[in-house]
């Protein structure tokens, strides 16, 4: 194999031997919760960390391992940490580095249980939640304080599609000595690493374009050795017990294999979509990173490989508008998630993001009207038609 393999291959073959698995093409599935110790005192050897070694499925697990090391690769990271969800990898990172009293940064814009998990869970605990527009990293310099332990952002964000400047925040954000948490689960490591841009730590919900199926709920941290052990001490082990099941990890490994491929599919259509949408005069706006309209066209260029295949958007008639339309669909579901083969849609206002209340979604961006849409893997032409016969048009105005 080449001394430096490429993203793709090492999605396929990293850390994983088949001659030294009896042949097997695909990785054993552990399914075990215990392991059996050689002796006593080296059980015991375990525990004190003087011995490496499985002990229990809620610490470690061979097939997780394996995901583990994957992740890191692509993530360009030291270690990974596999568990149990997405909100199981955000609050596992965030009750191992945060104690009362401490303050946590965030953008304004968050997926919505990681905006209740910050307000309803973390500050609940004496831990403070600043939002702050990141979108121009200045902001996050006026707004540092001693008590300032990490800064957190999506980018780009779900709903709206808001970027962050991940090397110039993580700058910011350093020098203040806070831990920079970056959510990539819209980019992927295949068009965005944060690593390699200074952030410290990356989240994912594995259960979207990283599993890409749809079967499967899942979280990934990527990050230092040393902090990736620390989390899974504390926050994984101990804090929530949010561990990922070894099935889980398998179809993870799974959907990895083929991520590569499934992005640039993904990316094609939704460039096409986001191209077909403002064209259309019943569109009133598309949130979409690739179009020249994009304001944030320059982060993108600088910190994503393609723009990525989530399109926000808005059309005539506001929510009711939006609702009519999603009615109107045929193929493409009406589901949250994202990253699946299937095009999904949905209405941030009164599903993902209704753990904000209106107020707060004024407050944050996030229009009543905005319909979010994860382009899928079908033939384009399919999108494309079920999208136009949906789309509103003056003679289906007149008749309604
Ligand atoms: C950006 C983002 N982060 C985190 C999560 C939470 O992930 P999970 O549903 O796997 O817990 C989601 C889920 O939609 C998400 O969209």
């Amino acid at each position: 194999m080449n001394a430096k393999p490429g993203f793709a291959t090492r999605a396929i073959h990293h850390a994983y031997e088949p001659l030294e698995n009896g042949g097997a093409l695909t990785p054993p599935l552990h399914l075990t919760s215990t392991f059996a110790f050689e002796t006593a005192e080296a059980g015991g050897e375990m525990f004190s960390g003087d011995r490496q070694g499985h002990i229990y499925s809620r610490i470690s697990n061979p097939t997780c391992d394996l995901l583990e090391t994957r992740i890191a690769t692509l993530e360009g990271a030291e270690a990974g940490l596999a568990l149990s969800s997405g909100m199981g990898a955000i609050t596992a990172v965030l009750w191992t580095l945060l104690s009362p009293g401490d303050e946590v940064i965030v953008d304004q814009t968050l997926y919505g249980c990681t905006f209740a998990f910050m307000h309803h869970g973390l500050a609940k605990w004496g831990v403070t939640i600043t939002h702050v527009d990141m979108t121009d990293p200045e902001n996050l310099r006026n707004a540092l304080s001693e008590r300032t332990r990490v800064v957190y952002f999506e980018t780009p964000a779900n709903p709206n599609m808001r970027l962050v400047d991940i090397a110039a925040t993580a700058e910011i954000a350093h020098a203040a000595g806070a831990t920079v948490v970056v959510d990539n689960t819209y980019a992927t490591p295949y068009l965005t690493r944060p690593i390699d841009l200074g952030a410290d730590l990356v989240v994912h919900s594995a259960t979207k374009y990283l599993g890409g199926h749809g079967d499967v709920v899942a979280g990934l941290v990527a990050g230092s050795a040393e902090q990736i052990a620390e989390i899974r001490l504390v926050g994984m082990k101990d804090m929530t017990g949010a561990v990922m099941a070894p099935f889980n990890a398998m179809l993870i490994l799974r959907g990895l294999k083929t991520l590569a491929l499934r992005m640039e599919r993904h990316c094609a259509s939704a460039r096409t979509v986001a191209e077909y949408l403002e064209a259309h005069p019943a569109v009133r706006t598309v949130h979409f990173p690739g179009l020249d309209s994009f304001a944030q066209r320059d982060v993108a260029a600088r910190q994503m490989a393609q723009p990525g295949a989530m399109i926000a958007f808005e059309i005539d008639g506001g929510m009711a508008g939006g609702i009519a339309f999603m009615n109107r669909l045929d193929m493409i579901q009406r589901a949250v998630s994202l990253g699946d083969a299937e095009t999904l849609i949905q209405h941030p206002a009164s599903m993902t993001h209704s753990t904000y209340t209106a107020d707060e979604r004024a407050a944050h961006g996030i229009s009543d009207g905005l319909i979010r849409l994860s382009v899928g893997l079908e033939d384009i032409e399919d999108i494309i038609a079920d999208l136009d016969q949906a789309l509103p048009t003056p003679a289906r105005h007149a008749a309604e």
